[in-house]
């Protein structure tokens, strides 16, 4: 707190103006006397509550991973730390797209221009509200920060943190991949190491006589990583397709195309989940082969995934144009 007296005086006008405005109802970086870039670094809310954030918070997200372009995509914040009080708050931010407000949440942009959503009361731990993709294929970040509140309407004794595995590493991003227009999505993933299923997307529709890429994300860094071209998804020789991985140690993993191609590649990035790889695919110059179905899914060693030791991701299906 010593630290703090030079400025106590601007902390002491910062609380006042937040309680006059209502700071229960919600905090956007850079507006009521919140700081900038609350989800990206400190001071975030350590500004007014608790000065560091605490490893014993929790902040998850859950939507569709992999989603079209200009897409409606229901996303679902939560909360929890090691208490059994029911209030918190949050502030999420989105580098495309915009948030679509629920009853218990409302939107605005940061001062930066931002795209932002946040609590408009403290009474839950869990928010639902919607998010508009971009009309733009291409990767998508968000990034969050979340108070686990004891309900005591002080802004001390309150937990909170960032998303990710580790609550007081800020700025970890969630990513949703915005694919190409033609592109379908066929099936989710599931959760590799650190809590980050991986995300598989496809920026540009293959075509004849051309090259495209399929891009996969929230990979462990380091590791060996495997993009499957399947030229079937009901079938993988005799097997059914999708086939659960459950009964060979798999967990909830599903194959969901056929192993006809693989190309093998090792994740480049930093941090939990931050691993990713590109692979870039080849159409021959034959106009044969318009209308082709061709279906991808990523699938990465990983030891922490579970005992068969492969995260996979979700399935897409793309027609050749
Ligand atoms: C400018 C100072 C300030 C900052 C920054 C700040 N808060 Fe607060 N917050 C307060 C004060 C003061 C209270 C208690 C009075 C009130 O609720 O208005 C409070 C209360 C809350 C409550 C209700 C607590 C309860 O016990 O019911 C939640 C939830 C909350 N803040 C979330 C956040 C989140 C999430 C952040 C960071 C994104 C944040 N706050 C950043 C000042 C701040």
């Amino acid at each position: 707190m010593n630290s703090r007296l030079p400025i106590s005086g601007t902390l002491a006008a910062a609380l006042t103006a937040s309680l006059l405005l209502g700071h229960n109802n919600g905090v956007i970086s850079g507006k009521n006397s919140v700081p900038l870039g609350v989800t990206t670094g400190y001071p975030s809310c350590g500004s007014c509550h608790n000065a560091t954030a605490s490893s014993v918070v929790h902040v998850d997200i859950t939507s569709a991973a992999s989603v079209a372009p200009g897409a409606n995509v229901p996303m679902k914040l939560s909360v929890a730390d090691n208490t059994t009080y029911t209030r918190g708050g949050f502030e999420m931010e989105t580098s495309a797209g915009t948030f679509v407000a629920s009853a218990n949440t409302w939107t605005d942009k940061t001062v930066r221009g931002v795209e932002a959503i946040t609590h408009n009361d403290s009474l839950s731990r869990a928010w639902s509200f919607s998010w508009t993709a971009p009309t733009t294929p291409g990767l998508v970040t968000m990034t969050a920060v979340g108070n686990a509140a004891d309900g005591d309407d002080k802004e001390k004794g309150d937990n909170w943190g960032w998303y990710g595995s580790d609550a007081t590493l800020p700025g970890v991003p969630y990513r949703i991949f915005v694919n190409e227009a033609s592109i379908v999505s066929a099936g989710d993933g599931c959760t590799g190491a650190d809590g980050f299923k991986p995300v598989l997307g496809i920026a540009k529709a293959p075509a004849v006589n051309g090259t495209w890429d399929t891009e996969a994300y929230n990979l462990p860094v380091g590791t060996p990583t495997i993009a499957i071209l399947g030229l079937s998804n009901t079938f993988f020789g005799a097997l059914p397709l999708p086939l659960p991985l459950k009964g060979i140690g798999g967990g909830d993993c599903v194959l969901r195309v056929s192993l006809d191609v693989m190309q093998v590649a090792i994740t480049a990035g930093r941090g939990a989940g931050g691993g990713s790889a590109r692979t870039t695919w080849l159409v021959p110059n034959d106009t044969t082969l318009r209308g082709l179905k061709l279906h991808f899914q990523q699938m990465t060693v990983d030891s922490k995934a579970n005992t068969f030791g492969f995260s996979f991701s979700n399935a897409l299906t793309a027609t050749i144009q």
